[in-house]
């Protein structure tokens, strides 16, 4: 597996596969860091990890057609077959959808298709399950489809809720169990055994 990963923000999922790669808990390479910020704290860990990083941003484009195409383009140039976008803030464009189908994977930190979708992201999806008072969240890995959170779901682990939670406490607890699930889900990948059925995953031997 030849892995690019997406990040806006610390990348502590990012720096998580990296980890993975490095105990070799998963078998891939880390090939490209694609942000869309120039101070990204994953920035930091890919430098320190030796992977390369492009910084694309979609105000630089005309349309999201050519900023998809930007995107697609650098992931050619450094031959990723995979992609896994790890809080990364902007929609995916649908040609770059396209280009990797089936083989492009998100976290989202709460149990979809609950606390998802346009607008639900980071401390705002914590600050949501608190305030509608759901006894349980945890994190979703996901296929990615055109739409915000919508892709095929392929493994989830859920996180109690507690009654003194801030969104802080509990997105610190989330994060933990993302670290592991999306170790998880890529080796799955990885070793080829994910089968896509419609909306279905299937999930075979190792
Ligand atoms: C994570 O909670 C992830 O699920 C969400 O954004 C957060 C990113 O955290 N999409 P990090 O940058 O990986 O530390």
């Amino acid at each position: 597996m030849r892995l690019a990963v997406f990040a806006s923000g610390g990348g502590s999922n990012f720096q998580a596969i990296l980890d993975a790669i490095a105990d070799r808990d998963l078998d891939a390479e880390a090939v490209l860091l694609v942000t869309d910020r120039h101070e990204a704290g994953a920035i930091r860990r890919a430098s320190a990890a030796g992977v390369p990083h492009v910084v694309i941003k979609p105000a630089d484009f005309d349309s999201t057609e050519a900023f998809g195409h930007a995107l697609v383009t650098a992931l050619e140039e450094h031959g990723a077959d995979f992609v896994a976008l790890a809080g990364y803030l902007r929609h995916v464009p649908a040609n770059v959808v396209a280009a990797f189908k089936h083989r492009m994977l998100n976290i989202h930190p709460a149990l979809l298709p609950a606390f998802g979708g346009k607008g639900l992201f980071g401390m705002l999806v914590h600050r949501a399950v608190i305030e509608y008072g759901v006894r349980w969240t945890g994190a979703t890995v996901h296929l990615v489809d055109e739409e915000y959170d919508t892709g095929p779901v392929v493994l989830q682990q859920p996180v109690r809720v507690r009654q003194d939670d801030t969104p802080e406490t509990l997105a610190a607890r989330v994060l933990e169990v993302e670290h592991e699930l999306y170790v998880e889900a890529l080796r799955l990948f990885a070793e080829d055994r994910v089968r896509i059925e419609g909306r279905r995953t299937v999930i075979g031997e190792g």
